[in-house]
């Protein structure tokens, strides 16, 4: 099968060669229940949806949990992409801030462009430490974690997947930005955290993603 990550026109967390890198991850695990922390314009979401659609014959679940707007943790540094959408193209920010007046990273506007997956996505605006504690996630195959990046942040998702999920099942946790962003320092010290005191395993992808199998 050929991957091949899309864009969409939109803004993405997975820019140049990290979209199919993370889609071949995904494809060697094929989950048939997904969870995404940090949606922001919904692109990783599409392009999941459309790989789990073929792989699974559209019986798949999608579940993406994002402030869209709502305030962040006191301890995260706010990206100013976040705070303003600003596009470098000039053609993007006349259709999207002046023809459309859409905020991409808003529930309606991710909604309205996940349309096509309607019946198998599930979409939640408000903070994953909160969330997590209450929704329904004993049966996530594959989380990918890529919300709040502060390591307090991290390491309070990361158990409260945990807590869950390892009671019924095995599973995949997938983190972004363990090693690449050297600016981002929390991710990578929360996971080492995590897993320690765990005792899980872990492998760090393209000196990117860190894997932890639960
Ligand atoms: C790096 S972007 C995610 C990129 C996305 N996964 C992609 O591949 O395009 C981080 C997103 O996490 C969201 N976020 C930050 N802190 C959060 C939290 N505590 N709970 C939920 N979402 C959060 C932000 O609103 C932002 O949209």
């Amino acid at each position: 099968m050929s991957i091949d990550y899309k864009t969409y026109w939109r803004k993405s967390g997975l820019k140049k060669d990290w979209g199919n890198i993370f889609l071949n991850i995904v494809n060697q695990h094929k989950p048939k229940v997904f969870l995404e922390v940090g949606v922001f314009c919904g692109v990783t979401a599409r392009n999941v949806c459309e790989l789990l659609n073929i792989i699974h014959s559209g019986n798949f679940k999608y579940v993406g949990i994002d402030l869209f707007g709502d305030k962040a943790n006191e301890d995260e540094k706010v990206p100013n992409y976040l705070k303003k959408q600003i596009f470098s193209n000039p053609i993007k920010n006349l259709f999207y801030n002046i023809i459309l007046r859409e905020n991409l990273n808003s529930y309606e506007s991710v909604q309205k462009f996940l349309k096509k997956f309607s019946k198998n996505i599930t979409l939640i605006k408000g903070n994953s430490n909160k969330i997590l504690q209450h929704l329904e996630i004993e049966n996530i195959d594959f989380a990918f974690l890529d919300g709040g990046h502060s390591f307090e942040t991290v390491l309070n998702d990361l158990n409260l997947l945990f807590d869950k999920i390892s009671l019924k099942k095995s599973a995949i946790i997938l983190c972004d930005d363990y090693e690449d962003a050297d600016y981002i320092t929390g991710v990578k010290r929360a996971v080492d955290q995590f897993v320690k005191e765990k005792k899980l395993k872990f492998e760090i992808i393209e000196k990117r993603f860190a894997k932890i199998t639960i």
